[in-house]
């Protein structure tokens, strides 16, 4: 049976980040790179690839889990000796091995795919993936002969000034037949410039005893990360490519540069996204929404027709027709039914808001299962911690709830009940009820005129 595997090298230090994280687990778009060099390798080969780990082992282990198989390098000694770690998976294989590097976040599947199909197709014993940088410096040159056949790669440290011309660089992706690669491995040396392992040398072998190709591809997919200047231009790269998606899928971005969609998220069409909100997660958000700046959705689910402005919903929930903000923030567990307002200064969490039911302004609602139609008015506090515990509380359909209201958990108030503003309400409010719980008002009349005329007051003006 013909196998398909691919072969990740991410062992090496990433000194250049200047970071304690390995560099591969270093994000782009929200994701780290290395999940996206392992999707693309799985979606290619359709299994499970082989990790080259060393620098950083531990927590790139722990984060792939089972999305990987794992080849430790315990010390870098070159590429080569990288791809000579994961022999036990390949040998006694035929068929094929992609070889590639943790730190390509933008390299495609698609390109994956051709560099096999050529391989496969043109019955080479291996392709190079090449590209034309605007500078090569750092890379390994891709030699041809007069008819353009691959002959060996040249890294810079080993190149003379005429190698050192040439545009066409080696962008360390390759397609090897299993069995061509294996017996270049077994024949590598370390006798260069650098001491190390070269797995550019096995494609010299074989352009001597077999047949290379190069695919050429734009250098942008084939860019490497080594430092946060690239990382942060992968980051564009991968924000432009995202939103395109979204922009040709339907959505409005005014500003598709300042618009921080992680993929994954769905978003209907003739929602308008405004400069400056994130969209992370598993998040989905409906159609003919309006989603001001500063507003983060994060693995959230918002309906169609919502207006929110500059707020945050975490873990949440919201149905259809909603308007949200400006500065609320909906906590884990949130759960906003149709056609609610939740105005600014409100935050909520574990607690489902009722269909219709309005927050203006600056409330605390935790632990609550609020009814439908209700008016919760300003300044309102669900108090739902004693310190140790949590409660709940439960407010009917139709409740109206002043302002200044505390709300004591574990409490209730039934339906249709009012509560006066100031009230702090300890218990059950029967349905229908008003519950009014403020000291009784004391009027002096005159107080403050008699005062002022003995001069103990400020005058009015
Ligand atoms: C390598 C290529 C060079 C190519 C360049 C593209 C060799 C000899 N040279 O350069 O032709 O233009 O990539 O970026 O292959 N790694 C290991 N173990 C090691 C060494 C490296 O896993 O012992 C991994 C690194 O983590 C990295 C990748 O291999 O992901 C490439 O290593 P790096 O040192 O960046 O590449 P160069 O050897 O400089
Ligand atoms: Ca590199």
């Amino acid at each position: 049976m013909e196998h398909m595997m691919a072969i990740v090298m991410a062992a090496g230090h990433g000194k250049r980040m200047k970071s304690n994280r390995p560099k591969v687990l270093h994000t782009v778009c929200g994701k780290p790179m290395i999940d996206r060099v392992v999707a693309a390798a799985q979606d290619a080969t359709g299994n499970k690839p082989v990790v080259v780990v060393g620098v950083g082992r531990e927590s790139i282990m722990e984060h792939l889990g089972d999305r990987a198989d794992f080849a430790v390098q315990a010390e870098q000694k070159g590429t080569g000796h990288a791809v000579m770690m994961a022999e036990p998976y390949l040998s006694g294989k035929s068929g094929y091995a992609v070889v590639l590097a943790g730190d390509m976040p933008l390299l495609m599947a698609d390109t994956l795919r051709q560099l096999y199909a050529m391989c496969k197709e043109e019955r080479l014993d291996a392709v190079v993936l090449t590209s034309e940088p605007d500078d090569p410096t750092g890379y390994g040159r891709v030699i041809r002969d007069t008819t353009g056949s691959i002959l060996r790669i040249v890294e810079e440290k080993d190149a003379n000034q005429e190698e050192k011309a040439i545009r066409e660089v080696n962008s360390s992706v390759y397609c090897f037949r299993i069995e061509s690669l294996l017996r270049c491995l077994g024949q590598l040396s370390c006798d260069n410039a650098q001491g190390e392992y070269y797995l550019t040398d096995c494609i010299a072998m074989l352009a001597a005893t077999g047949r290379v190709g190069g695919l050429l591809v734009d250098a942008q997919q084939c860019s490497g990360v080594n430092d946060k200047a690239q990382l942060a231009a992968a980051e564009a790269i991968m924000r432009r490519r995202i939103n395109h998606g979204y922009l040709v899928g339907g959505v409005i971005m005014m500003d598709p540069d300042h618009t921080y969609i992680e993929d994954g998220a769905v978003i209907g069409q003739d929602t308008i996204l405004y400069p400056g909100c994130h969209i992370r997660g598993k998040s989905a958000i409906g159609a003919d929404c309006v989603i001001e700046s500063g507003t983060v959705i994060d693995g959230s689910t918002v309906g169609d027709r919502c207006h929110i402005r500059d707020s945050v919903i975490m873990d949440s929930t919201v149905g259809n027709d909603v308007t949200i903000g400006p500065f609320a923030y909906l906590r884990p567990a949130t759960v906003v039914e149709d056609g609610v307002h939740i105005g600014d200064f409100v935050e909520t969490k574990k607690a489902r808001i009722g269909e219709g039911t309005k927050l203006p302004h600056l409330t605390y609602v935790g632990d609550a299962d609020v009814g439908a139609h209700c008016n919760i008015a300003c300044g309102t506090i669900f108090a739902n911690y004693d310190g140790l515990k949590k409660y709940q509380t439960t407010v009917g359909d139709g409740v109206f709830i002043g302002c200044n209201v505390n709300l004591v958990a574990p409490c209730t108030v039934g339906d249709g009940a009012y509560v006066a503003a100031g009230t702090t309400v300890v218990g059950e409010v029967p349905a229908g009820a008003l519950s009014v719980g403020r000291s009784q008002q004391y009027i002096k009349e005159d107080w403050a005129d008699e005062k002022r005329k003995k001069g103990a007051l400020r005058e009015v003006y």
